[in-house]
């Protein structure tokens, strides 16, 4: 899913346009910081295994979410694999489809049956309600996607969890630096993982992490990331290699350090894209509460073709038109991917609102490099297509 090659080769650039944004630029800051912590590492030549960023990365995440533990990882898709099996999830999970797939694959990757469930039209993120429905006795757990950094109903999710002996994990992908009633996410469910893939506004170059409060559980997951192995002359679980190395570490510190200035840069372009788009008909921006704590590194739209007149894909093109590559943010919904799609386990349910949120949701390019005037030029496109689609003013006053 990544766009870190993002500058087109061999390709003149349409200087009409100017340069191309895109979803999902690295943020690359704080470089001095990285490359001196990098002959760092190889002046002491520990590379991997448990060294001393890594280990300094774990501590700052923990501490920054105020969760007891946390383990990095080599990214999100094992941070969730990892997760899955140290909370010994078995037969069927009850998770979104509206989710990036690595969600599914992960649980699927360890034997688990995914089912897939509704979202909720506000907040886009699972449905309790239809969860609930979804349960049986095969079920053993819930796992929850906070989408673009909007946390799940995670009060309900934990009623249901409590109420049929469920345990619940947080895919927070999205979702780090984030809050939910002041609480920051990290700290829900039994463990919650985060990515940092250069794509996510804080970067590991590829990297993650699950945090939990269960001592135990986290113990059992240092294990899992490291072949299962107590020492090197005892294994004492089934186990992987999903460590992080010193250099995604050193890199991931340099982000951590420039955390906030990114958050900031964030925030600027979200406001600025609102304003911009504010009474176009059919064009929703996601709201975020702006009383909590957020990262606002994605900047979703929805397009409603009935008001606006244009389709989701037809904004798509108009953007591409320009250079500007923004990206169907899930689209198709993982119940639509190959491995799921005939599985009659997975599909029990009819995902209505999934299937409208994925057919009309766009997510804009966004990021410390992506200024004012570049937003003007995503919203002119955006605004032009709707206007030239709009049904021509029939009857005088302001009647459409
Ligand atoms: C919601 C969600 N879950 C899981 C992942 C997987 O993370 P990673 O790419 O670090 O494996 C991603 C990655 O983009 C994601 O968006």
């Amino acid at each position: 899913m990544s766009v870190i090659n993002w500058r087109p080769l061999n390709r003149v650039e349409p200087a009409a346009f100017g340069r191309p944004l895109l979803v999902g630029r690295p943020n690359v800051l704080r470089r001095e910081e990285f490359l001196a912590r990098v002959e760092d590492i190889l002046d002491r030549a520990w590379l991997t295994n448990n060294g001393p960023y890594v280990q300094e990365f774990e501590a700052r995440i923990a501490s920054l979410v105020g969760a007891r533990q946390c383990v990095a990882v080599a990214n999100g898709t094992l941070a969730i694999e990892i997760a899955a099996r140290a909370l010994e999830l078995e037969g069927e999970v009850i998770c979104p489809a509206f989710t990036f797939v690595a969600t599914a694959h992960a649980l699927k990757w360890c034997g688990l049956s995914p089912v897939f469930c509704d979202i909720d039209p506000k907040t886009r993120c699972i449905d309790p309600a239809q969860a609930e429905r979804l349960i049986t006795s095969r079920t053993s757990g819930l796992v929850g996607v906070h989408v673009w950094g909007t946390p799940c109903d995670t009060e309900a999710l934990g009623e249901l969890a409590d109420a049929y002996g469920l345990r619940v994990l947080y895919d927070a992908a999205h979702a780090f630096g984030c809050s939910r009633q002041g609480q920051m996410i990290g700290t829900f469910g039994d463990a919650e993982t985060f990515s940092f893939h250069a794509t996510k506004f804080v970067n590991a170059i590829e990297g993650g992490a699950i945090v939990t409060d269960d001592d135990d559980l986290a113990e059992r997951a240092r294990l899992m990331r490291s072949f299962g192995q107590a020492s090197p002359d005892r294994v004492v679980a089934l186990g992987t290699n999903a460590k992080l190395n010193e250099i995604s570490a050193a890199m991931g510190l340099a982000s951590l350090d420039a955390m906030d200035e990114i958050i900031e840069a964030n925030h600027r372009n979200y406001v600025c894209y609102r304003e911009a788009l504010h009474g176009l008909p059919g064009i929703t921006v996601a709201e975020h509460d702006e009383r909590e704590r957020h990262n606002y590194q994605y900047v979703a739209i929805l397009v409603d073709p009935a008001k606006a007149g244009v389709d989701r894909d037809d904004v798509l093109a108009a953007l591409k038109a320009r250079d500007v590559h923004a990206r169907p943010y899930f689209w198709p919904g993982c119940h639509q991917a190959a491995p799921y799609r005939l599985d009659l386990t997975a599909n029990r349910a009819p995902l209505p609102v999934t299937e409208r949120v994925a057919s009309q949701a766009l997510c804009l390019p966004t990021g410390p490099t992506v200024s004012t005037d570049d937003i003007r030029r995503v919203t002119d496109v955006i605004r032009d297509a709707v206007e030239a689609c709009r049904p021509q003013r029939v009857a005088v006053g302001d009647a459409w």
